[in-house]
């Protein structure tokens, strides 16, 4: 095989049309990298990247997704899409926006994992990233933050679950699965107060991606590196 047939590595990026995910599809790109940019709307600020139609949460579009990517060799899969919810504390909580959090946050990944194993299982790299937060640490969540976004730090918690148990099922295929923080970044989620820019964020993120190995599944860190308790 020659370098011009040789396979670009392949990531596939959830909630490419702003923020984090569209900066993350950028700077692969800008790696010589494959990205399947997944969003709901337009994608934009990707470079040069392949489109895909995807609400993360209707678990149909998942199916749809793995569908159209069948025979499609994946190496990185980043789970990044999420919403924010209610912020108002106990006296807001409302139980369709609780749930519709957790469906795009913590059922959400699970069902893409499921979609893209055999894409995974192609790839050399073989590895799962669920962009978690700080804020659903049981440990470190509530230390500096009393944010009241039940929803959102409920389903945060449970994505970690889903990185841990994952990680534990899916080691005999020699696929790797983290949790990470990507820091109080500058997006809309975040707000202009944030301390972390996009473009920082990303490329801490990318950085600790590069380096993941097998020996690495199951655990928690933050953009720059440092370890998060769960
Ligand atoms: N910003 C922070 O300070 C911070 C801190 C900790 C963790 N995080 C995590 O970092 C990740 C990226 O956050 P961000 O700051 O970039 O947020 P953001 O600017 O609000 O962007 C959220 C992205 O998720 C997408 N999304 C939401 N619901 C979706 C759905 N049902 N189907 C498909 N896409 C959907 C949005 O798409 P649309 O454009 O279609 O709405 C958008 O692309 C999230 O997992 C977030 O929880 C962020």
């Amino acid at each position: 095989m020659t370098s011009s047939t040789a396979r670009r590595p392949t990531v596939l990026i959830s909630g490419a049309s702003r923020g984090l995910g569209a900066e993350l599809a950028r700077i692969y790109a800008a790696d010589g990298w494959r990205v399947l940019a997944c969003a709901r709307g337009s994608v934009s600020r990707t470079g040069e990247a392949d489109r895909f139609q995807l609400d993360v949460a209707d678990p149909a579009s998942i199916e749809a997704l793995g569908k159209a990517l069948a025979g499609v060799a994946i190496d990185v899969l980043i789970n990044n899409a999420a919403v924010r919810g209610d912020t108002g504390g106990l006296s807001t909580l409302e139980a369709d926006d609780f749930l519709d959090v957790m469906r795009v946050n913590a059922l959400a990944p699970l069902l893409m994992t499921r979609a893209l194993l055999a894409n995974l299982k192609d790839g050399k790299r073989r590895i799962v990233v669920n962009i978690s937060s700080r804020a659903g640490s049981l440990a470190e969540g509530t230390l500096d933050d009393d944010d009241g976004d039940y929803a959102y730090r409920c389903s945060k918690a449970a994505l970690n679950m889903a990185t841990v148990k994952l990680a534990q099922d899916l080691k005999g295929d020699g696929i790797s699965v983290l949790s990470l923080h990507p820091g109080w970044v500058k997006t809309d989620m975040g707000g202009s107060d944030a301390v972390v820019s996009v473009a920082d964020s990303a490329a801490g993120l990318k950085a600790i991606i590069d380096r993941a190995d097998l020996a690495a599944s199951g655990s928690f860190h933050a953009y720059d590196g440092r370890r998060i308790s769960w």
